[in-house]
């Protein structure tokens, strides 16, 4: 069993009834456990503008509503939204004469379809109770315009303002009451850990605005701020292909990365806070950049919340221009299409019907009705019930070529054609040869 950790506001919380402290526009003035001063404090750090006219703010987990009234009074349009309906929180929105929508609904419901995009969100005092840290993240970025305000508990404050860092980002778990009591605490970042969760989550940045011995407040940027200027030739982006497949089509509830295999002539990688990826006008933290033959790999996240159909992804490294954009795939919609083999043979000797492993055991399938999208992220090839992933799919000539993978013995196997929801007729094609042997399994 860990060690409990205490929660010096919860026996104040329970005397006033109020978590936060409001000045009320008739002049009185309700304490809760969390002073005005206190409450300012808090967002002092992050250097919001006075006016926030024209701007659209969500609140996640506002509880009596401090924020999402502050917001107001600064002029910004306010959704609050909390996992409970709470009557303190109602009773202040017509206290203050606010016009704030307020939604039942747990962070994990956020939709852009439904709620639309925020130019900021607020999530303060929140992070610590949530079961799926990372994926409330990605929730949370997938409705974040512009920036989001993340301020949460932290296990390490005290020692990282004393320039003690762990090595490694970790994220202390709570399974029952372990933190302050509460059964509704699941999990402690240190100060790298969120910082981390933000990355991963797809935004651009994660600037840490406010360390204190207990909490962290972090601002997270879907936009790249002050790019080094661009005084050197754009990168030219010469692929862009699935981490797992050669498509250009990507699946949201998929771990897929996108591959940006770049011309670069200097002898080493870029350090990665140079590496400036862009989806659709939002930057994205890079994973890796390393050194290819042929160049410099550059490996990217898919951000949550694309709209499926079609993308756009640029690259800016350190002083150079902004590349090319390219074009990528999200959750393309099944189509009911008739598929129709019309022939399959060896990819090197052209006899039909067959392919041979001595020659290396590639196939070329002619192919009808692929749709204009079509590549090896949308298209299998069954070989007896195995998915093979084609090496070219180009669905103008209907051609798919394909390598017979080493599970496939020689003799009669069925073939077929599998293209976003929809399947092709049947093939026979006879295997010949011996398949080689599986790297880990030679005798
Ligand atoms: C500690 S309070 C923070 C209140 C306020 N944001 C602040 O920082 O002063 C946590 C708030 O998050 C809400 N909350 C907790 N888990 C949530 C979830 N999964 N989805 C939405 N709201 C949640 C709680 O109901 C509560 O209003």
């Amino acid at each position: 069993m860990s060690t409990r950790r205490e929660n010096s506001t919860r026996a104040a919380l329970e005397k006033k009834g109020l978590y936060h402290s409001f000045r009320l526009p008739d002049g009185r003035r309700l304490d809760g456990a969390m002073s005005l001063e206190a409450q300012d404090e808090r967002l002092t750090p992050f250097n919001l503008p006075e006016s926030l006219h024209g701007k659209r703010v969500l609140d996640i987990g506002p509880w009596d509503g401090y924020y999402t009234f502050e917001m107001e009074r600064r002029g910004a349009e306010v959704t609050a939204v909390d996992y409970v309906d709470m009557d303190t929180f109602r009773e202040l929105h017509r206290l203050m004469g606010s016009k704030a929508k307020y939604h039942q609904l747990d962070v994990y419901e956020l939709d852009p379809r439904t709620l639309g995009m925020f130019d900021i969100v607020l999530c303060f005092g929140v992070l610590y109770h949530l079961k799926h840290p990372l994926l409330a993240l990605e929730k949370i970025c997938a409705v974040t315009q512009d920036l989001c305000l993340l301020e949460s508990f932290v296990v390490d404050g005290g020692t990282w303002k004393q320039g003690i860092h762990p090595p490694v980002p970790y994220i202390e778990f709570y399974e029952m009451d372990e933190l302050g009591g509460q059964l509704d605490n699941w999990s402690g970042p240190t100060v790298g850990a969120m910082e981390a969760l933000v990355r991963a989550a797809g935004f651009a940045r994660a600037d840490i605005m406010h360390v204190e011995d207990a909490s962290a407040g972090i601002a997270a940027r879907r936009r790249w701020t002050n790019l080094p200027q661009a005084d050197r030739p754009p990168i030219e982006i010469f692929g862009l292909s699935c981490h797992l497949h050669r498509g250009r089509s990507f699946r949201s509830e998929k771990e897929e990365y996108i591959a940006l295999w770049c011309i670069w002539p200097a002898p080493g990688a870029p350090l990665l806070d140079v590496v400036f990826p862009e989806i659709d006008g939002f930057g994205i933290a890079p994973l890796a950049a390393s050194l290819t033959a042929n160049g410099l790999l550059v490996s990217v996240r898919v951000p949550p919340g694309l709209t499926p159909g079609q993308h756009w992804v640029r690259l800016k490294i350190g002083r150079s221009g902004w590349s090319e954009p390219l074009k990528f795939y999200v959750d393309l919609a099944p189509i009911a299409t008739d598929l129709t083999i019309s022939s399959i043979h060896d990819g090197v000797t052209l006899l039909h019907g067959q392919v041979d492993w001595k020659e290396g055991g590639w196939i070329t399938i002619w192919v009808a009705g692929l749709s204009v999208e079509a590549d090896a992220g949308n298209t299998i090839v069954e070989l007896a019930g195995v998915p093979h992933l084609p090496d070219m799919v180009d669905p103008v000539r209907g051609q798919i070529n394909v390598r017979l993978r080493p599970v496939i013995r020689a003799g009669e196997v069925e073939l077929i054609v599998l293209h976003r929801g929809s399947k092709s007729n049947a093939s026979m094609l006879t295997v010949t040869g011996v398949a080689p042997p599986i790297r880990g399994l030679e005798v």
